[in-house]
């Protein structure tokens, strides 16, 4: 527990200074079911009307989910979405949308 505690704490202030994706994005993406709707890599959606999502500007996917999450975008698909959003908390979104936008389209 102290150990990891530890960890988190030195991730928190070495982040700053590398430029590698967040440690814990991928975890995220994965834990937060993610990888079903919008492929392991973020490149290949479930269904045709499904959004890749890799190599996409960070804040306008961030700005999405935000607005997914609010019910401020409701299109025809947003439900789907929107089922797992109340999993995530607004800095875990960026977190999230830093690491997907670093993904190879
Ligand atoms: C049940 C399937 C499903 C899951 C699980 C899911 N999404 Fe989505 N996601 C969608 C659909 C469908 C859309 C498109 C919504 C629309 O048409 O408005 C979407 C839209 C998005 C968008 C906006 C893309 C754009 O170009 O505007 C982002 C970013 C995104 N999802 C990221 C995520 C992340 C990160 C997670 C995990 C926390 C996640 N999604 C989980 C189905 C899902």
């Amino acid at each position: 527990m102290h150990k990891r505690l530890a960890f988190v704490a030195l991730t928190a202030v070495a982040a700053p200074v590398m430029a590698a994706p967040p440690a814990d994005g991928a975890k995220l993406y994965t834990e937060k079911t993610c990888n079903a709707c919008h492929g392991p890599a973020g490149n290949k959606a479930l269904m045709p009307d499904y959004p890749k999502i890799a190599g996409q500007n960070a804040k306008y996917i961030e700005r999405q989910m935000l607005d997914i999450k609010s019910g401020a975008r409701a299109n025809g698909n947003s439900a789907a979405m929107k089922g797992v959003m109340h999993l995530v908390s607004d800095e875990e979104i960026k977190v999230l949308a830093d690491y997907i936008a670093k993904l190879k389209p």
